[in-house]
């Protein structure tokens, strides 16, 4: 790195720390705007590029006498170099020696592969780590550019929590692109923090916000008013992409869904799936992360397709993963060994992407104009990079950052985002008239893999005048309870297939929905549970017999820890084992909690209304 992108990169960290002191603000975010304008293409210094290449300006960093991956033409071209000045690549051909000044930084390739940047086109950063953490973990493994759908502070904040996230990525050492959250959820009081047509123009305004993120096809297309379709049609009259989500969705849904003008899918789940999504004029994006491993659903393809409309995204990763396997340097290194040519397995993280999101001018490639975004591989069968260039700096070297990820200053309104008072046992209690003749009540039944949820009928104990859970039969109490409106509005029912025989546990982490979600073997314990995580203003917990026995603080936003990544590891997993000591059956339980509020996961779901029934379209009480 030069001494110039350095003062660069320190003044810029030292703005955003001075920001909180907010009397030079609007000084100051006309300011931060000016210099955000100039990342993007319009405001770049053309004449400095063009100067470089010309050698009439010296480079601040050059490459020297590599193998070039040429993503456009998908050969491999030896004796390569690469001159970068500021952060954009000026010169790429067999000889940069003429841009060398006395200032310039060299690196000799020695003959290794020079590779463009891998881009994540879909992840979710406001979960569980901070996005400093993630960096410092996600760009030695050649991260240098991602898309993040921003839900979860939406679903704390609205659109103050998109801004809220938009300041903290501002300075960074990749390049981080936003999604605008539709925020469909089934949960009725989030009407309240939804984001308006008038806030999405102003969000799509942000050169860091590139279009519309996820937007559920059920949620787009078959509900009765225009919402999000009228959403749609802003982000597209602003010429931004739109993200979508068909789970499920084939022939003329799946066609219906395509014609709103929505531009991927990334719910293929089989090589069918794919097909179908690539023959309607989608991306597809391949998801290799915590939710979903399928990589293999397009191996029969090979040789078949043109793999340029295929994406390798993580879809959201968790601190575990990201500590044992990295980040997507795994995902191709699978796709390579896996048999995928190297050349198909980098477009799929580089070129597919770029040019997906509109952005191949930008990055994808090694080429004059584009961000200076390279990995330097050892060879085509080693995907992990052995240097990490982005922004035209050295960011990462074997495995390591060379340079230091400064803490995000964390907007204070992301930390008190949990309004409700604390829920009463009698807000928990169950009259013994809520079941059918029979004694029988609506359960939700949360299915092997934890993550689905089917209806389900059981049969509670009965005390006195009310309806308790029985662990023996594995008929659990379950309660959501709204954490938007102050008025603390919620839900109890019964969950089938938790398998917890003592306690409760509880979190704020809920998927397309501000909440508290937690499930209980006992009314106290759930009460006290839900009500820690109020107190602690966002996090999970886990009471049994009124002792707290595990929780973890996710104080920013509902949804993220303060935590350096190795310790918030340990918690997450330490919380997991003390679930399953009660007898929780899923491998990843705080993930199959935090779903059961999903607004495109099937069947039933909870909401402070009641369950909510996909299939039906309708909101259900306990009685069948
Ligand atoms: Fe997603």
């Amino acid at each position: 790195m030069t001494r110039s992108h350095w003062r660069e990169y320190i003044f810029d960290r030292l703005e955003v720390l001075v920001q909180s002191g907010a009397a030079l603000e609007l000084l100051k975010n006309s300011k931060k705007r000016e210099r955000l304008d100039k990342e993007m293409e319009n405001q770049r210094d053309l004449r400095k590029l063009a100067d470089t290449a010309l050698g009439k300006h010296p480079a601040d960093l050059v490459v020297k006498n590599g193998v070039l991956m040429d993503v456009y033409t998908g050969r491999m071209v030896p004796g390569r170099s690469v001159a970068m000045v500021d952060e954009w690549i000026a010169y790429v051909g067999p000889d940069a020696e003429y841009t060398i000044g006395p200032e310039t930084d060299v690196i000799d390739a020695e003959g290794r592969v020079i590779c463009p940047g891998y881009i994540d086109a879909h992840t979710h950063l406001g979960n569980y780590f901070d996005f400093s953490e993630f960096l410092s973990y996600a760009i030695p493994s050649g991260v240098t550019s991602v898309l993040t759908e921003m839900d979860s502070y939406s679903f704390a904040l609205g659109v103050e929590g998109v801004k809220a996230f938009l300041e903290q990525i501002e300075f960074c050492p990749v390049r981080i692109y936003v999604a605008a959250p539709p925020m469909i959820s089934l949960s009725p009081v989030t009407e309240s923090l939804r984001i308006t047509k008038g806030q999405l123009a102003e969000l799509l305004n942000h050169p860091l916000v590139i279009g519309l993120g996820e937007s559920y096809w059920q949620g787009a297309i078959l509900t009765s008013d225009s919402r999000v379709l009228d959403l749609m049609a802003e982000t597209r009259k602003m010429r931004k992409s739109i993200q979508g989500h068909a789970a499920g969705a084939f022939d003329r849904k799946l066609a219906a869904y395509a014609a709103t003008g929505v531009e991927s899918c990334h719910e293929a789940i089989s090589t069918e799936d794919v097909l179908n999504r690539l023959e309607m004029g989608l991306y597809a994006m391949i998801r290799e992360g915590d939710i979903r491993c399928d990589l293999e659903i397009i191996l029969p393809l090979k040789g078949k397709v043109d793999f340029r409309r295929i994406i390798l995204v993580t879809d959201g990763t968790n601190p575990g993963l990201l500590l044992k396997k990295g980040y997507l340097q795994d995902v191709v290194q699978k796709a390579v060994d896996l048999g995928i040519a190297p050349m198909d397995a980098v477009r799929m993280v580089t070129l597919n992407p770029a040019e997906h999101l509109g952005l191949d001018h930008l990055i994808g490639g090694v080429a004059p104009g584009r961000s200076g975004d390279l990995l330097l591989l050892e060879d085509l069968k080693n995907m992990k990079p052995e240097m990490v260039i982005s922004r035209g700096r050295l960011v990462a070297e074997k495995g390591h950052m060379a340079i230091l990820v400064p803490d995000a200053a964390i907007p204070k309104r992301l930390l008190n985002t949990v309004n409700a008072e604390p829920i009463s046992l009698a807000g928990l209690t169950l009259h013994k008239s809520l079941t059918n003749e029979t004694g029988q009540v609506r359960t939700l039944d949360i299915q092997p893999g934890g993550l689905v949820a089917r209806e389900g009928l059981g049969v509670p104990k009965v005390s006195g005048e009310h309806l308790l859970a029985d662990p023996e039969k594995d008929l659990l109490k379950i309660v959501f309870m709204e954490r938007i409106s102050g008025r603390g509005e919620a839900f109890v029912g019964f969950v089938q297939g938790w398998g917890q025989k003592r306690g409760a546990v509880a979190t704020s982490t809920c998927w397309d929905a501000g909440g508290i979600v937690g499930i209980g073997e006992n009314d106290k314990d759930l009460a006290d549970a839900v009500n820690r995580v109020i107190n602690i203003q966002g996090g999970a917990a886990l009471v049994v017999e009124g002792r707290l026995e595990a929780e973890i603080s996710f104080r920013v936003g509902g949804y993220v820890s303060e935590l350096k990544m190795p310790e918030l590891a340990v918690e997450l997993d330490n919380f997991q084992k003390i679930m399953a000591l009660q007898g929780v059956i899923h491998d990843n339980a705080l993930l199959s909690l935090s779903v059961l509020t999903g607004a495109a996961i099937p069947f039933i779901r909870m909401t402070e209304k009641g369950y909510y029934r996909f299939r039906e379209n309708d909101f259900v009480g306990l009685i069948p």
